[in-house]
């Protein structure tokens, strides 16, 4: 069974204390169900996904526009959609609607007191924020919950991730969202591209560690719940020092 159906019910999940789910810096909420929040939750930081869907694209705001000057639309919708939730997230953080442009290198800009980080494909937008006194850096991926090409596996997992995972191209999948969501969380740190093969992803400790020894925390889980599509969601952060 691979981890995608199996992982609802591990014995780590139900393992963990049931939190409360009502104060907002205690789990993700909203539109994400109960049973997801549960798998990704993790205590400071705030997650929200929304589908994407026609409109979104004109919620991005003008300091926002002048990076999708050349996209398409799928792109600016996509874009726009997560920055709604996004938002939504800041104003729980106490903040007042604010815009989230990116950097050269494509990283979000937040307010000076916040990390937080996005992803999308052309269904659904997740976000994830949180205070910069509690998390140095956080990370956020989403993957169609699809086997990865078997082409692919060699390139993306390293020889002693393959011994863990096997061809398994489901879990390989699996690394490769945690992989994303490691650069994410690492690069506006100390502003290094990652190949695949710079980050080893460990699924029992739930630790990823990148060649200049960043060491990187994660939990994944299903939105399953939301849409019929399964997508693959990955949370990664750094805690304070
Ligand atoms: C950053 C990156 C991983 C995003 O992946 P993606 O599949 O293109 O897109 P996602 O939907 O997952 O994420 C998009 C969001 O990532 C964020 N992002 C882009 N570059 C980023 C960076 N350098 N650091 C942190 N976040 C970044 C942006 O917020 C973007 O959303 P926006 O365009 O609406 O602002 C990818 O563009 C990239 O630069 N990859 C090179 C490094 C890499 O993947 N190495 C192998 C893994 S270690």
């Amino acid at each position: 069974m691979s981890v995608f159906s199996s992982r609802r019910h591990t014995s780590v999940d139900r393992e963990r204390p049931v939190r409360d789910h009502s104060t907002e810096e205690s789990s993700a909420a909203g539109h994400l169900s109960w049973r997801y929040a549960d798998q990704l939750a993790e205590p400071g930081i705030l997650v929200e996904v929304k589908l994407i869907t026609p409109g979104d694209e004109s919620a991005l705001l003008p300091e926002e526009l002048t990076a999708f000057s050349k996209s398409v639309e799928r792109v600016r919708r996509a874009s726009g959609a997560v920055r709604v939730v996004a938002r939504a997230l800041l104003t729980r953080l106490g903040h007042p609607e604010c815009a989230i442009p990116k950097d050269q290198s494509g990283a979000p800009i937040w307010p000076y007191d916040v990390v937080g980080s996005l992803a999308h494909d052309s269904r659904v937008a997740v976000a994830a924020v949180a205070r910069r006194s509690a998390f140095r850096s956080i990370g956020i991926d989403v993957e169609i919950g699809q086997p990865l090409d078997d082409e692919l596996i060699p390139m993306v997992l390293t020889r002693r991730e393959r011994e863990t995972v096997g061809e398994d191209p489901m879990l390989a999948r699996l690394v490769f969202a945690i992989k994303e969501a490691v650069y994410k969380t690492t690069y506006p740190l100390d502003r290094i591209f990652l190949e695949h093969s710079d980050v080893e992803v460990d699924l029992t400790t739930r630790i990823a560690v990148t060649r200049n020894d960043m060491s990187v925390c994660f939990r994944y889980g299903l939105l399953s719940d939301i849409n019929p599509h399964r997508h693959l969601c990955v949370l990664a952060w750094i805690p304070p020092i």
